[in-house]
């Protein structure tokens, strides 16, 4: 049996992603970087949903993990049908604020490495007799430029952008790419991001639980979607970023997270 491979699996809505799927009998890899939270996972799902579940420690922020992962799954044998692009994190605040190594590493997670994944496992994918799946998570931050969180939502803009013209390509192989777009959700996402009060409030408003985005990620994965925006306010707030001109829908955003 092939596994589906989740990166950013030891918390949050990967964490939720890789349970979803555990129920659904699909086995596992986990990747992230906290060892006692992903040895915990796979005990509990392996537990909980008789499935095969197993872990990989990688920091996505270097360079060599992906390839990392992608000999850690060849010396061991396990086949993969889907790749669940899911780690990544905000730096909330003005761009100067950070430096030039906190920028590169936050686009080396959220998009060098999902590209790098992507095109180490594809011919992997490709050559699974069923159909096989990538799932990746963007953000309902891709739909428009946002003043100080300016790198994550543009990195954000690039895998919806990325995943879009992956699932063109792919249309007449085996493999359906589809691109989850969430709003605020509860994780411990803020906190790393270092969003402020106001920006949390407003996030409190329309909070998502992970398991529900986690959920519908699933279910539109298997569905061969291309781009999924969770929640009804979320699917709003996308509407009105297009529609309304980009300096209004850019002061609106600066005014939550400036
Ligand atoms: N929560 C929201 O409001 C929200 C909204 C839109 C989109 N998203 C997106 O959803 C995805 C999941 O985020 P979340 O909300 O579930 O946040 P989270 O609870 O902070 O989880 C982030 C996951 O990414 C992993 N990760 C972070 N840095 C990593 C690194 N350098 N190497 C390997 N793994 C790393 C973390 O594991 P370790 O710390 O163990 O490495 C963790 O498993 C992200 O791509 C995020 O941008 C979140």
């Amino acid at each position: 049996m092939a596994f589906a491979l989740i990166t950013g699996a030891s918390k949050g809505i990967g964490k939720n992603i890789a349970e979803e799927l555990a129920k659904r009998k699909t086995d596992v890899l986990l990747v992230a970087r906290s060892q006692n939270l992903l040895q915990q996972l796979c005990n509990t799902l392996q537990q909980q949903y008789g499935i095969k579940a197993f872990y990989f420690v990688a920091d996505l922020s270097q360079a060599n993990a992906p390839q990392q992962i992608l000999s850690w799954c060849q010396t061991n044998n396990y086949a993969v049908n889907i790749l669940v692009n899911n780690a990544g994190y905000g730096l909330s605040g003005l761009f100067e604020k950070y430096s030039e190594a906190d920028h590169v590493n936050m686009l080396q997670v959220n998009v060098v490495s999902l590209v790098q994944l992507t095109s180490l496992f594809l011919p992997l994918l490709k050559k699974q007799p069923s159909p096989s799946y990538i799932l990746n998570i963007a953000s309902s931050a891709a739909y428009q430029a946002v003043p100080y969180l300016a790198v994550y939502s543009a990195s954000k803009s690039f895998v919806l952008s990325f995943s879009r013209a992956l699932h063109y390509e792919l249309k007449k192989t085996n493999i359906s790419v589809t691109c989850v777009c969430p709003g605020p959700t509860d994780t411990d996402f803020p906190q790393r991001a270092n969003i402020g009060e106001k920006g949390k409030k407003a996030a409190e408003k329309f909070n998502m639980k992970p398991e529900d985005v986690a959920a519908i990620a699933v279910q539109k994965m298997f569905g061969k979607k291309t781009e999924v925006i969770t929640g009804f306010a979320n699917k709003l707030g996308a509407a009105l970023a297009w529609l309304a001109p980009k300096g209004i829908a850019e002061k609106t955003a600066a005014s939550i997270y400036e």
